[in-house]
Parts: C-alpha cells; structure tokens; sequence
C-alpha cells in the first residue's frame, strides 16, 4: 500500500461489525466479512431516509499506539441524529466497543505514522424495516466499517478555494442541518460538484433563509481568525463539529478568544484566516472566497501558504491525534 499517496476514498479492508435492532432489542455486536448487506425492498432508509451515519478517525502514532478521537462525542452526535429522525438510538458504550473492535480487526489498514494518512471509521445506522406509509421502521441496522484514508480536499494542508451560490441550499433552518442525515448530503451533491466543475473544492453556504450569514461548507464547518480572536458561526442549519469544538477549546488555552455567533457575509473581510475544519478535512486554509453571484473575491493566503494561527491549532490538533503532544482532555481512546 502507498499509504501517503492516498485519497479520501474507499478501500476494502478485512472485516466490519454489525449490530440489529429487532424485536425491541439490539442484538450483541457481529463480525462480518462481506462487504455487502442484504434488506428489505421497502426498507425505510430506502424510501423515507431513515438513514445517519458518523465520521471518525484512528491514528497510529510514532510510539505505534493507535488512538481514536473523541469516540463519546460521535456516539452521542448519533444518538441526536437517529433520536431527530425517529430512528433507534444505538447505546453509546455499544458504539465505543464496536468501533475498537473495527479498528482492532482491521488493524493491518492503520496507516503508518510518517505517511500523514489514518484510518476512517464510518458508522452507520439505518431503518431496514418495510413501511409504505411514511413512518419509522420497526428494525434497524447499525454497521462500522473502516478505510485507510489521505486528505478530503486534495493538496491536504495547502489552502484551497471555495464558491459561493445563493441558487443552492443545503439544509433549512430548523430542518435537518444540525444532524448528520443521508438526506443533507445528497442535498449538496449538485451544487458541490458543480463547484469541483467550477474548480472550486466546496460550496460555502449561506443561511437558507436570508442568504446573509455564513453557514458552512458541504463537509466541514468554518472559522476565522482576526487578531487574537476564532470565530465561528452559529446557526440552526449547521452541522456541530466535534473538530471545530476541539478547536475552540484549543484556541481558548492557547490564549485566544473564541466568538460563537451569526456571522454575516459582510464580515468576510475583516478576517485574517479562514479555514474549514472536521473530520475529513482536519483543518483545510482557504486561500479565496469567490462569491459566484456578485464576483465578489475575498482573498486570504495570497502566498499559497496557510496563516500562522491555522499553523499552530493544525499542529496542536494533530499532535494530540497521533500522541505527539499531551491530551489535557483525554480525548483519544487508545487501542491495544
Ligand atoms: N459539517 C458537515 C456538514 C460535515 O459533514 C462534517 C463532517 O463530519 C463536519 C461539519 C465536521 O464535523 P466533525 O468535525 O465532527 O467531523
Ligand atoms: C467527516 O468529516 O467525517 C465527514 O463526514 C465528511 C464527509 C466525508 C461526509
């Protein structure tokens, strides 16, 4: 495997862990090494989107341990998102063990320290119950599985461009933004690959309702930075990141202060750095903010390099990823 030359995509890997909800109970947690699930026609997640499903990663550190981050804020992001759609919540030590079982089945896939790549760990849960009435199934399906992966945005720590177009939205205020839902993401299909057409590598959305405040791109969240200060924006149509919580915590001890709240387009300008942080995108620098409607250029790194205070929370997040630096928070699990 050229582990440093991976992309954001899906390999097969040895095994997954499935768990089913039936008769009123989850079952204990399967090993399975088919790639593929078999279920009902009328399964709900197929008609109605009973469908939520999470992001993680694990690391291999330069001391060979492999670590897992924040494993508790996932489980319980997956709990919000199934409770919202009327889905079985999976119990959160049940999510904790599968995951270690997933990785540790699935250890010879964990990237080796010097290639920068790590494992991706997706959860999934879905209604696989017929209804044909629009209803919540009766049964559900819990998977895990995993997949080495390099960056989402290609050129990973390079600054990358973004688009804006008040045409498309991804999720409504109150709707399901703040879930993590099939249904967003197939919602942001068009308008993100219109973008990539348009060589951008994400939408930057607004807020639905008055296209005035910025929400957040189609796979990560968004902050800026001015002087001493993270800013990020607050919204009932984004998705909370358990990155950009980190973030925030990191940027407090780090001296920062740390603003949650609506922003407005208008203030674009007045930021030093910007960037989209998560999971997959661990921390990508924008370089320019084209707004597609007015032409409108915001522009950020000119030097084709990300600002020292992107710099600095990167290498500090990362360096608790992989055991480089001390975890004051104990966020990473780590996996014998
Ligand atoms: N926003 C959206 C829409 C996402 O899909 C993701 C990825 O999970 C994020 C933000 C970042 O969240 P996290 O940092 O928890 O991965
Ligand atoms: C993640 O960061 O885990 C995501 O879910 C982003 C994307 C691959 C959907």
């Amino acid at each position: 495997m050229n582990w440093s030359e991976l992309s954001f995509g899906y390999l097969p890997t040895d095994y997954n862990v499935r768990c089913y909800y039936r008769d009123g109970k989850w079952g204990d947690l399967e090993v399975s090494s088919s790639e593929n699930i078999t279920m009902h026609m009328g399964a709900t997640c197929l008609h109605y989107g009973q469908e939520a499903f999470e992001g993680l990663k694990a690391f291999r550190g330069p001391d060979e341990k492999i670590r897992v981050f924040r494993v508790d804020e996932n489980a319980k992001r997956m709990q919000t998102s199934a409770e919202a759609i009327l889905m079985e919540a999976f119990p959160v030590e049940k999510f904790k063990e599968a995951v270690i079982k997933a990785v540790q089945l699935n250890k010879r896939f964990v990237p080796p320290f010097e290639s920068g790549a790590s494992l991706y760990i997706r959860p999934l849960l879905i209604g696989t119950g017929p209804k044909v009435g629009v209803q919540p199934s009766d049964e559900y399906l819990f998977i895990i599985f995993v997949t080495p992966v390099g960056p989402y945005f290609k050129g990973g720590f390079k600054p990358a461009n973004m688009v804006i177009m008040r045409e498309y939205d991804r999720a409504a205020p109150h709707g399901t933004g703040t879930i993590k839902v099939g249904g967003n993401y197939a919602a942001s299909l068009k308008s993100g690959e219109l973008a990539h057409k348009m060589g951008y590598a994400s939408v930057l959305y607004l807020d639905a309702r008055e296209k005035k405040y910025i929400d957040e791109c189609g796979a990560a969240n968004f902050f800026m930075i001015k002087g001493n200060t993270y800013a990020t924006p607050e919204s009932t149509s984004i998705l909370p990141s358990i990155t950009n919580k980190s973030l925030m915590q990191l940027a407090k001890d780090m001296g920062m202060t740390v603003e949650k709240r609506p922003i407005a387009l208008d203030e674009l300008e007045d930021f030093e750095e910007v960037g989209a942080c998560g999971t997959a995108a661990v921390i990508t620098p924008i370089g320019r903010i084209d707004d597609a409607d007015t032409g409108k250029q915001y522009e950020f790194a000119t030097n084709g390099q990300a600002g020292p205070v992107c710099l600095k929370l990167y290498q500090t997040l990362r360096g608790i990823q992989y055991g480089e630096l001390p975890d004051p928070y104990g966020w990473t699990t780590i996996i014998d």
